[in-house]
């Protein structure tokens, strides 16, 4: 049976809150114009640095719809080896820009979690753009939430419940709109259906930016049967990079190939991130 969305008016916060289902928790228009506007400006120098890149399908090595980048100590990458978080851009090779406060201060916010995230996944979506039902497993640390914003064209994300194949239900998530997958809902299964051109004037040319943040690492080690040993060196693994993978850390060299870097994309995206209406 469908549970019954209900909103929250609550006289401590200036937000409206639904509660699509028991731990899916969307926030309309938790930042406003003026802040996407800054926020957009502020990503912008971000991705400068790291830029997007098309990832691919494990195995099959198809490439994905989305363009990505990362931001944090852990960026997650997909690519013929697999999913996984590594510490570094595959391309530069250089460590991902930092998480910028504002995304911290929205994660804290309606995150309800004591440690700051350490993933921030960038995901840049043309009007063709789309991405299919997953669940976010790769974390060793299930008992954070996920937190999502987005910005630019409306996407109709649509979410079920953990197991492959139940029932779905599909809503709008507009620019500045907040999404939480937390508690019983923290791996259900998620996607984008499609983006709807032309619904926000934010990103100059369209399209849809959507950053999710991520705890990572384990919170306590010995909670997810480690050994102290195990623990240890799963630790110390962390601490000097470069790859680590939820409960075993992956040890490939592997690179993406500065040809599957879209050569535009790293000069298309910093002229997108111009918010409309501001020089760039
Ligand atoms: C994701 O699940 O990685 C992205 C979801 C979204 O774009 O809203
Ligand atoms: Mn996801």
């Amino acid at each position: 049976m469908r549970s019954a969305t209900f909103v929250e008016w609550s006289a401590m916060s200036p937000y409206q809150i639904v509660h699509i289902k028991p731990g899916v928790i969307h926030y309309p228009g938790y930042f406003d114009v003026g802040e996407q506007v800054k926020l957009v400006t502020s990503l912008r120098s971000l991705v400068a640095d790291a830029p997007m890149f098309t990832p691919t399908m494990p195995r099959t090595g198809k490439p994905f719809s989305v363009q990505m980048t990362n931001l944090g100590s852990l960026g997650w990458i997909s690519d013929r080896q697999g999913y996984r978080y590594q510490r570094t851009h595959p391309v530069t090779q250089l460590p991902w820009p930092p998480i910028p406060q504002w995304l911290l201060d929205a994660w804290h916010e309606v995150g309800d979690y004591p440690l700051d995230p350490e993933a921030c996944l960038v995901n840049l979506y043309s009007t063709n753009a789309k991405m299919g039902l997953h669940q976010d497993r790769d974390e060793a640390d299930l008992e954070a939430p996920v937190v999502s914003v987005s910005l630019g064209d409306t996407g109709v994300f649509r979410v079920g419940g953990t197991a492959r194949g139940g029932p779905t239900r599909s809503f709008h998530l507009e620019s500045g709109d907040v999404v939480v997958l937390t508690g019983e809902s923290r791996l259900s299964f998620h996607g984008i259906d499609r983006v709807i051109g032309k619904t926000s004037t934010l990103l100059r040319d369209g399209g849809r930016l959507n950053l999710t943040m991520r705890r990572v690492s384990p919170r306590d080690l010995s909670r997810i049967g480690y050994s102290r040993e195990r623990a240890a060196a799963h630790v110390a693994a962390q601490k000097k990079g470069p790859y680590l993978m939820a409960g075993r850390i992956v040890e490939t060299k592997l690179r993406i190939p500065q040809a599957r870097l879209n050569p535009a994309a790293r000069t298309s995206l910093i002229e997108r991130l111009t918010p409309c209406g501001s020089k760039p």
